[in-house]
């Protein structure tokens, strides 16, 4: 169904992105590495899914969201290997595979096989201190050489990847090790903080000898207005729902060509008809908007200036959700009373960049065009400041 909110598996699910998902499929057969890059809800997780399940490698998917934690600055050693330790867990039980992995973590984490088979958690969490970063180099050989045993590619996905940056492990060490030793290994990489993991990357290129290399970069755009106004008839259609051309034009105005927002949309929307409810679309909005306001919100309050960002975002707004870096000192300043140096200002405005929150097009700061987005983000502001 394209109107389902889970990220897609099936290419009958996803809409278009033929052409992305055909690069990164030649990618895996080339053994070249990439990076899915692009802003939140864009698809980067359902085209990975879908490319990757077609070309049937063993896939372990390393899901770095289930770190997140906006309070925390830099995640423990332990926790990223205890998830690399479950996401091969899954991986071994999703393809019946284990013999040799299974034996290599059992011995370094000094466990019986059914511990870690059941990923008892009481049993594994007191031995995570065994497991050496060098062991992690030694883990994925294992996973290459026992997917190559099988005939088939391993595939390794770090979902959301700029949140390596913020975990106390030397990937420059363990990515070389496995692009010298691991022949049988494709590393895909997705990231919403275009920037942010681009320089991740980047670090990583400019270290010798492996990074010197290439990964390719695969950006996703937003659908067109026509691909989004096809997309929902299409969803529609599917779900067998009569929608009238004017409440698709108000969902276009409002959700953009956002996949993530139109699909929730086109959710909402159908479910409500289904159930006999009369579907309204300002709520559907409403329930996308506090999402998007947690989430910055989220940023604001942990960041080191709530007060100075939320004056920021305000005054993009107030300057009608476009301006440029002088504008934007001064009404931020004038926001909250409080001369901002402009230097500040500009080095704020390029972190909300790298978050994905603000986007630059030549001199000028832009809020997102959709309404979820740029509500959210004025109503968060406003809560935070608010509250100081
Ligand atoms: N091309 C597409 N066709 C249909 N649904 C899509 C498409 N791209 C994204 N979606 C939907 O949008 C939402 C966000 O997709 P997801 O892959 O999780 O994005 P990301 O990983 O970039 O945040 C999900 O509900 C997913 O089903
Ligand atoms: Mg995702």
């Amino acid at each position: 169904m394209l109107f389902s909110t889970r990220p897609k598996e099936d290419r009958k699910d996803l809409y278009d992105r033929e052409k992305e998902i055909e690069t990164i499929k030649d990618s895996i057969r080339r053994r070249e590495w990439s990076a899915v890059l692009g802003i939140r809800r864009i698809g980067k997780t359902s085209i990975v899914n879908v490319a990757t399940n077609e070309v049937g490698g063993i896939k372990v998917v390393i899901n770095m969201m289930r770190l997140y934690d906006p309070r925390k600055k830099k995640y423990l050693k332990e926790d990223f290997l205890k998830l690399v330790l479950e996401s091969v867990n899954e991986a071994i039980k999703k393809y019946t595979l284990g013999g040799r992995v299974v034996r290599f973590i059992t011995n370094v984490l000094g466990i019986d096989e059914e511990a870690f088979i059941n990923f008892n958690l009481v049993k594994i969490k007191p031995k995570l201190k065994r497991f050496r970063e060098e062991d992690i180099n030694y883990l994925f050989r294992e996973l290459n050489d026992m997917a190559k045993d099988n005939g088939k590619t391993l595939l390794i996905v770090f979902d959301e990847a700029q949140e390596l940056s913020k975990v106390n492990v030397d990937f420059t060490s363990i990515f070389h090790d496995i692009y010298e030793y691991c022949l049988n290994t494709v590393i895909i990489y997705t990231g919403s903080m275009v920037r942010i993991l681009n320089n991740v990357l980047k670090d990583m290129q400019y270290r010798e000898p492996f990074f010197g290399r290439y990964i390719r970069t695969i950006e996703l755009p937003k659908f067109t207005p026509e691909q989004s106004k096809d997309f929902l008839l299409k969803g529609f259609e599917e779900e067998g729902i009569m929608v009238s051309e004017k409440v698709i034009e108000e969902a276009l105005l409002k959700f953009d060509g956002i996949p993530g927002w139109l699909t929730h949309f086109g959710s909402e929307y159908s479910f409500a008809i289904k159930h006999g409810v009369k579907p309204d679309i300002e709520s559907i909005l409403e329930k996308a908007i506090e999402e998007v306001k947690e989430e910055v919100k989220n940023f604001i309050k942990y960041s080191q200036s709530p007060v100075r960002y939320s004056a920021i975002f305000l005054a993009i707004d107030r300057l009608g959700g476009r301006a440029k870096l002088h504008e934007v000192k001064k009404v931020a300043s004038s926001i909250i009373n409080d001369e901002v140096p402009e230097p500040r200002v500009y080095e704020m405005l390029n972190r909300l960049i790298d978050y994905g929150f603000i986007e630059k097009e030549n001199d000028e700061y832009l809020l997102p065009k959709d309404e979820p987005s740029r509500i959210g983000i004025v109503k968060a502001s406003m809560e935070v400041l608010g509250e100081y």
